[in-house]
Parts: structure tokens; C-alpha cells; sequence
């Protein structure tokens, strides 16, 4: 590997050079003797050639291993081993591979392949992380059947599938379904299990476990209720039974990721399954359901159906997302669903698509597939499956995705198979529509009306910005959902989807007895940056009479964006229409509270900063935090009478309950008890802080007393209160970098390094302090650079230790070219510094290059 330069052509990886494998695996076995810097493990591997292969050459990945013997068919042999893997001399016929090697799982921080989290063993093999395990090739388009040994002094051993016969320090476990690497998965530890049981609809009975550390075990009720809400789900929207007659689920507390869908046996980042009421807050639970709807949906949408190699990572974690993203609008609200989905889509996705980072969903080179687990393939894949269903009808969709897994179970397959079950189910040609998977950047929709003789008219324009590599953009097809109200609020035209196939396009409505007011995009029908010269008279209108609750919301979220864009750039003051249209929703009680809240909040600091580069302007960070904070206070000062009243109509009587009813009304009554601490000293704050009995409460009022400079108490308090719960830590450590004041926040973060309970090989701690610093638009933007210092230091420190980590985190300098001169020369300084240190990871190396020259 070249140090500290840009990744040379070579080391890339492009989709247009997929070959099919020279060898299949019919088996695998596996045994595991299990020690903690010198676990061995010998596989038997039964291979024949591939007949759609031309080649016999004969390759094995492997990376950090130590070859202490092979043979084939029973003979010894000396393969030619390199530090990627190794070749060997095979006959052209079937064989049994065998092989004993040597791993450190101790040593292992990176925390791919096998690594020990606080004694226990636990594995994480995708992307390719198998070949860390044994030597193996590890591509997704090579699947087998897996018998398992472990052999371990330890009272719980796990693997994949059904456990076949176990012993006093030894099990061994057989899954049936033919799988990629990927998805193979060992758990030993000293566990405990939740248990529990789940009837399919053909009266299969499953056994279920969440298997924890004993002192977890009262944390794990919520996770298996999700589990079961998302078995039936699938059941009942999709047609699909699980498939064996086991399902565990295990929490780890070091883990790069969220979650992770082995076959039978998922392993979570603890933070994304425990859960009780004092420990957890409404929107960990929430996330939590949506997790493990998400890894359990995996079962079909990547194990059955898998990908062909992982350009085609969208074609399971796009679906995937869109998948567990319906579960949630059907088990909670559709609207807010809606609603906070687009915003993690424009604040992440929409950062990449439009700064060095931007790639297709479908991307078609690579250097590090870990880097590709983007917003990109995730968020905008969900999108695209989403519009395929628009533009298809739900009918359509579930006819195709009936075909999908028909013709396609047990295989690894492409996106171009994808959309083939949709093009011979509704005899469409998805040509042009495959764009969406091979072209990045955010399309800008701009949009101008007429109206003549009855007849409404509006006309369209496409036009996506070149992207690194991709100069020339085609026009995309944009499914936009609109629907037409007449000026006293009713809906003249319900919603239709017009469907945009050309640069320019325009559509007509006829018949109309007055110039109708247009609900365009409406629940965000594509992915795209909406322009519409709209005054914010209109905007209010559509606020407080828009029958799609997505678009009501959006046109608040429009008028904000003005208000706050004329105050940053021309120092303008709060417009009480903005106000005004906020008192009228804050108080309107036939709306449900959740998204009361969601139109009370304000577009964040990102957004705005986004929203300013794309207008022409140089985001400033200190004038952007500066107008949020006077716009906040003026809503605060406008919202006074109502406020305590609307606070104290939304307590929450009776035992906790996570469920979306009972959350929206904490979240609305948090809601105002921000804006309160604004005016009663954070009184109110003080006072929930000291009665709350669960964790939404205690956190909302913490966050109130320390953002306003009366948490220090508090803070200790919450801190001698939960010292020993790890995932609570972790908020302590976010809030308190969350919370300061632009000045305080990199003194803070710096500060928090130094406390006895920071450790930066976890993950989740590493990414509460630096996490919270990045994601703090103005104390990380600070003029003198001091947050790109820190964090740089850091992410330096930490590459060695965890480079798949480190990787992700480089990106909060992927906007750095949007900032003004100083700040960029700041910026590149620190990003030429990361990648000048010698030793830098591959992962980290692709990344930086791609920042610094994108
Ligand atoms: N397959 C991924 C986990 C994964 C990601 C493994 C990257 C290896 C590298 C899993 O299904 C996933 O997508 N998890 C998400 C959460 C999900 C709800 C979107 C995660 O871990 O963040
Ligand atoms: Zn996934």
C-alpha cells in the first residue's frame, strides 16, 4: 500500500470486471478451538469447479492469519501464501481443502473477523471480514452449507442454523441454507437469554432468544416484542415465513455498526437492542424496533436472495431500509415516518450526493467496500425501491416482488435482475429508470405554473450537477406526487403522480374554476432538491391547509429556511409570519402531537449551511448558530402564553410506555419545555430533572439545564446515577459536547477524553464525544480551527486501532470546500496531516484522497 497518496488506479476494484468464481463450495466445516490469543481454526472445505467459469486458477482469501497446515484431498501441501491470501496447485475436478490456521482474536481492534468485547467471542464478517477467520473466498457470490464446532470454556457457544449435539465445553451447529461467508456468525460467551417463541402462519414453531450479559437481562423485553411485531409484518405484507426453527439475537457492546444479519443468528451493537425505561429514551426505542425489523427482514432481502458482489450492496440494504422504513410508518405514524426520514436523507445523503463523496447508488469502482455503506447506497437505494413502487402501484410492486422471490431464491443476484421482475410483471421498460442506480448527485426540480381558460399548468426542469467522474448527467425519471388546493384550503385535485421522463416537461389540469395553489413533491415523491419561487404567504397557506401532512410540514420547514436565509444574509428580523403560522400548529389540537413537534422544530445548522452553498452564498457558521438562536428565542417569546399550558396538557400519566401515542406527547411537551427554559430560568427543566422516572424525561430536562448553564449539578448527578450502565455513559458523554455553547464545545470534547471512562477502542464511546463534535455545526466550524484539530488528532490515534471507524468519521470534513478561505485552508490542513501519517489504514487512505481531491 502507498502511504499518504491519492489510491493509484490499480488498487481499485470496478463492477465491468466481475468474473463468476473458478470454484464453488458445496460445504463447509468449521471447527473452532477457542483461546484468547491463539484460537485455532481448522476448516474442511468441499469444492468443484465452476461450470460457468473459464478459469481454474485457484485463490483463497486470507488476512491476518497464520497457515499452520493444508492439504487437498488428504495430501499435504504447501500453498503460496501472501498477505491477501493464497494460491494453491488443485486438480479440475471436485476436492476437499483442508486447513489449520491461527488468529489473535485479543489483539483484534478492528473488530472484523473474530474479536473478544468484554470476554466474550464474537464475529463480524461482512463485508469481508471471513477471510480474517480462515482462508476462504470470501465473495457473496460463492454460497454453502456450514457445519460449525466450537470448542471453548465457555457456558454459551452460538453459530448459525440449528445446534446439532453439544458437550461439556464443546457444540456443534448445522445451518441448512446455503450461504455466502458474509452471513456466518460465532457468539461464546457467559450469557444469559431472554427467551420466547414465534408460531409462523404455516404453525412452524420458532424458538426465539435475545442472549445478553447477565447483567442485562432486563433489558430485553421491548427488543423481543420488535421481534416478533416484525415477523408477523412480513408475514402478512410481503408473504415471508422465517425458516428455521431457531432465531437468536445477541448484544455485544463493541461493534463498529448497528446491527448485523447472520443467518439465525444476528449479532447488535448493544446500544441498538437494550432497553428499558429508565435507561432508554422514546427515540432509542423506536430505533430499536426499527433495527431488529431490519435485520430480521434481511432473512429474505439478503440471505435467501443475496448479492452477486457488493456493487450490488443496494439491492439488499436499499430494499432492506425501505422494507423496515414501511414496518415503522405501519406500526407508528406514516406522516412522521415520512417526516423524519427525509430529514436524515437531505442532512446526510444529500451532503454526500453533493460534495467529493458522491457516487452512485450503485457505485462502479471501489477501493474499500467498507467505505460504501453510505447514505448513498442506504438511503437514496430506500428512496428508489420507494419510487419504483410509485410509479409501478402497490399491486405491481407486490406482484414483482412475489417473482423476485420465486425466480431468485438461493442465488446471488444484481441489480439488473432487480428490475427485471418489475419489468415482466408490468411490461414497463426500466431502462431510463436505472439511472437512479448508476448516476449520482441530487437532481434539481425546478418548477414555474400558469393558468389560462380553466386550464393549470405546470412546467418542469431537470438538471443534476456533475459529480466527481460523472460530468454528464442524463435526465432522470421523477415520479412527482402533486396535488392542487383552491385558495380557501380545499383540495381541488387529490394526489396524482406525474411522471417526468425528459429535461423539460410541462403537465395540465383543466377545468378549474380559479388559479389553484399547488402541493407539489408531495410525502417527498423523489429525491430531489425542489425550487419553487413560492412567496411565504403561500407557504403559511399550505402550512395550515395542506391535506399531505409530508407537505405541510415541508412548506414550515420552506418558510423557516426563508426566514432564517433573509436573517443570516441580510440581517432581517424573525418574520412574524412564521410566528404566527407556528402558534397556529403548536396549538391546534386535532393534530397529532408528534408532529406538532416535528413542524415546531427548526432546520438545522447543516441544512441551512447546505441550503446557502446551493443558493450561491458562503455558509458562515457563526451568522447561521447565531440566527438559529434568535429565531428560536423570538418563537419562545411569540409562544410564551402557550407554552406552559401546552407543557403541562402533555405529561404522561401512568407507567412508561414506549409506544408512538404516549411518545408524541413527550416529545410535544419537550418540545416546549425547550423554548420554556428559555424564559423561566429552566425552572421547569430543574423540576423534571429532579421527578423524572424515565430516561426521556431526564435527558430532555438535562439537556435544557446544561445547554442553558445550569447543569452542572445535574450533570454530576446523572453521572454518580449511572456510572455503571455503559450505553447511559455514553449519553453523558453526548450531551455534554451537544449542549455547549460554540465556544465551550471543543474545551468539552477535550475535556471528556480525559475522563477515567473514555475508551476510544468502543466504538459507541468513541463516537458519543466525536460524534457529538462533528454533528455541532458551529463549535466544530469554530474560526480558529481548534475542532478540526481535535477531532484530527483523534481520527490520527484511533486509525491504528480501528480503521473502519476512523474511516466513517472523516467524513465530517467532507463539506470543506463549502466554507469559506481560512476555514478551507484549515480543513485541508488537517486532511492533509491524517493523510501524511505513515502507517494510515487503507480504509482511511481511500477516504481522505477522496475528500481532499474530489
Ligand atoms: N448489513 C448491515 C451491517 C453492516 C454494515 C455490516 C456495514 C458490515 C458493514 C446491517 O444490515 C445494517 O444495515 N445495519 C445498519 C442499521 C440499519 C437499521 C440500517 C447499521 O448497522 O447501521
Ligand atoms: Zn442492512
Amino acid at each position: 500500500m502507498t502511504k499518504g497518496h491519492p489510491m493509484p488506479d490499480s488498487q481499485k476494484i470496478y463492477l465491468s470486471d466481475y468474473t463468476p468464481p473458478a470454484y464453488l463450495v458445496e460445504s463447509v466445516h468449521l471447527t473452532f478451538k477457542l483461546s484468547p490469543n491463539a484460537t485455532r481454526v481448522i476448516s474442511k472445505i468441499r469444492f468443484v469447479p465452476n461450470p460457468d467459469s473459464a478459469s481454474r486458477d485457484f485463490f483463497l482469501h486470507g488476512e491476518h492469519l497464520t497457515l499452520i497446515r493444508a492439504a487437498i484431498d488428504g495430501q499435504e501441501c504447501s500453498p503460496a501464501v501472501t498477505d491477501k491470501g493464497l494460491t494453491a496447485q488443485v486438480p479440475d475436478a471436485p476436492f476437499t481443502w483442508e486447513a489449520e490456521v491461527e488468529i489473535n482474536p485479543q489483539d483484534n481492534t478492528a473488530l472484523e473477523g473474530l474479536y473478544m468485547s468484554n470476554g466474550m467471542y464474537c464475529t463480524q464478517c461482512e463485508a469481508e471480514g471471513f477471510r480474517r477467520i480462515t482462508y476462504y473466498p470470501d465473495r457473496p457470490d460463492v454460497m454453502a452449507t456450514f457445519t460449525v464446532r466450537i470448542e471453548g470454556d465457555l457456558p454459551v457457544l452460538l453459530s448459525n442454523g440449528n445446534p446439532t449435539d453439544s458437550g461439556d465445553g464443546w457444540a456443534e451447529w448445522h445451518d441448512p441454507w446455503p450461504k455466502p461467508s458474509y452471513l456466518f456468525a460465532l457468539v461464546a460467551g457467559d450469557l444469559r437469554n431472554h427467551p420466547d417463541s414465534f408460531t409462523t402462519k404455516s404453525g412452524r414453531k420458532v424458538d426465539l432468544n435475545i442472549w445478553v450479559r447477565p447483567g442485562d437481562i432486563d433489558k430485553c423485553a421491548f427488543g423481543m416484542e420488535a421481534l416478533k411485531k416484525s415477523m408477523k409484518w412480513d408475514e402478512d405484507v410481503y408473504g415471508r415465513e422465517y425458516d428455521l426453527d431457531l432465531f437468536n439475537i445477541v448484544a455485544v457492546d463493541d461493534f463498529n455498526m448497528g446491527a448485523m444479519e447472520n443467518k439465525g443468528l444476528n449479532i447488535f451493537n448493544s446500544s441498538c437492542v437494550l432497553a428499558s425505561p429508565e435507561t432508554a429514551t422514546d427515540a432509542n426505542f423506536e430505533r430499536i424496533e426499527a433495527i431488529i425489523a431490519h435485520e430480521y427482514f434481511h432473512n429474505w432481502t439478503g440471505n435467501r436472495i443475496t448479492c452477486r458482489d457488493w456493487f450490488q450492496l443496494c439491492l439488499k440494504e436499499g430494499l432492506t431500509v425501505y422494507r423496515d422504513s414501511q414496518f415503522t410508518s405501519d406500526v407508528r405514524s406514516r406522516a412522521v415516518k415520512r417526516i423524519s426520514d427525509v430529514d436524515g436523507l437531505r442532512a446526510v445523503q444529500f451532503r454526500e450526493d453533493n460534495g467529493p463523496l458522491a457516487h452512485p447508488v450503485r457505485p462502479d469502482s471501489f477501493v474499500e467496500i467498507n467505505n460504501f455503506y453510505t447514505a448513498t447506497v442506504y438511503e437514496k437505494g430506500a428512496e428508489v425501491v420507494g419510487m419504483l413502487k410509485r410509479l409501478v402501484g402497490d399491486d405491481a410492486y407486490r406482484r414483482a416482488l412475489d417473482l423476485y422471490f420465486k425466480r431468485h431464491d438461493g442465488q446471488a443476484v444484481t441489480i439488473e435482475d432487480w428490475l427485471k421482475v418489475f419489468e415482466d410483471t408490468t411490461g414497463r421498460d426500466l431502462g431510463q429508470f436505472m439511472r437512479w442506480y448508476s448516476q449520482a448527485g441530487t437532481p434539481r426540480l425546478t418548477v414555474a405554473d400558469d393558468f389560462k381558460d380553466g386550464t393549470y399548468t405546470l412546467h418542469f426542469k431537470q438538471h443534476t450537477p456533475p459529480t466527481p467522474g460523472q460530468d454528464v448527467k442524463q435526465p432522470q425519471v421523477i415520479p412527482i406526487a402533486v396535488g392542487l388546493l383552491n385558495p380557501n384550503g380545499d383540495e381541488v385535485q387529490e394526489t396524482v403522480v406525474l411522471e417526468m421522463t425528459k429535461p423539460e416537461q410541462s403537465f395540465e389540469f383543466k377545468g378549474l374554476s380559479s388559479r389553484p395553489v399547488p402541493s407539489i413533491l408531495r410525502e417527498f415523491s423523489a429525491p430531489v432538491i425542489l425550487e419553487q419561487d413560492v412567496d411565504n404567504k403561500t407557504r403559511a397557506f399550505l402550512m395550515a391547509h395542506d391535506s399531505d401532512p409530508f407537505n405541510r410540514r415541508e412548506s414550515g420547514n420552506a418558510l423557516a429556511r426563508d426566514v432564517l436565509r433573509r436573517m443570516i444574509t441580510d440581517g432581517a428580523a424573525p418574520d412574524p409570519l412564521y410566528l404566527e403560522a407556528k402558534a397556529k400548529i403548536l396549538t391546534d389540537k386535532a393534530l397529532d402531537p408528534a408532529f406538532r413537534a416535528l413542524v415546531l422544530s427548526q432546520p438545522t445548522q447543516e441544512e441551512l449551511a447546505q441550503m446557502l452553498f446551493d443558493a450561491g452564498h458562503t455558509p458562515d457558521p457563526d451568522a447561521i448558530f447565531k440566527a438559529t438562536q434568535t429565531l428560536v428565542q423570538a418563537s419562545a417569546e411569540r409562544l410564551h402564553q402557550d407554552l406552559p399550558r401546552i407543557y403541562a396538557a402533555h405529561q404522561v400519566k401512568g407507567p412508561y410506555s414506549p409506544d408512538a401515542g404516549p411518545a408524541g406527547h413527550r416529545v410535544l411537551a419537550n418540545s416546549a419545555l425547550w423554548l420554556l427554559s428559555r424564559l423561566d430560568d429552566c425552572k421547569q427543566a430543574q423540576a423534571q430533572y429532579d421527578a423524572a422516572d424515565n430516561m426521556t424525561q431526564q435527558i430532555s430536562a438535562l439537556g435544557c439545564l446544561q445547554y442553558f448553564g445550569h447543569g452542572t449539578d445535574a450533570t454530576q448527578a446523572f453521572y454518580d446515577q449511572w456510572r455503571h450502565d455503559r450505553l447511559v455513559i455514553d449519553k453523558w458523554f453526548a450531551m455534554q459536547v451537544s449542549n455547549t455553547r460554540p465556544d465551550q464545545t471543543v474545551a468539552t470534547a477535550q475535556a471528556l477524553t480525559e475522563h477515567a471512562d473514555f475508551d476510544m477502542k468502543n466504538p459507541n464511546r468513541f463516537r458519543a464525544v466525536f460524534g457529538a463534535l462533528a454533528w455541532h455545526h458551529a463549535g466544530f466550524h469554530r474560526a480558529d480551527g481548534a475542532g478540526y484539530r481535535l477531532l484530527a488528532d483523534w481520527l490520527i490515534k484511533l486509525d491504528p486501532v480501528n480503521p473502519q471507524t476512523t474511516a466513517r468519521m472523516i467524513t465530517a470534513f467532507q463539506s470543506w470546500r463549502r466554507y469559506d478561505e481560512e476555514r478551507q485552508a484549515l480543513m485541508r490542513a488537517e486532511l492533509e496531516r491524517i493523510r501524511d501519517t505513515p502507517d494510515l489504514s487503507g480504509d482511511t487512505a481511500e477516504m481522505v484522497g477522496r475528500i481532499l481531491e474530489g
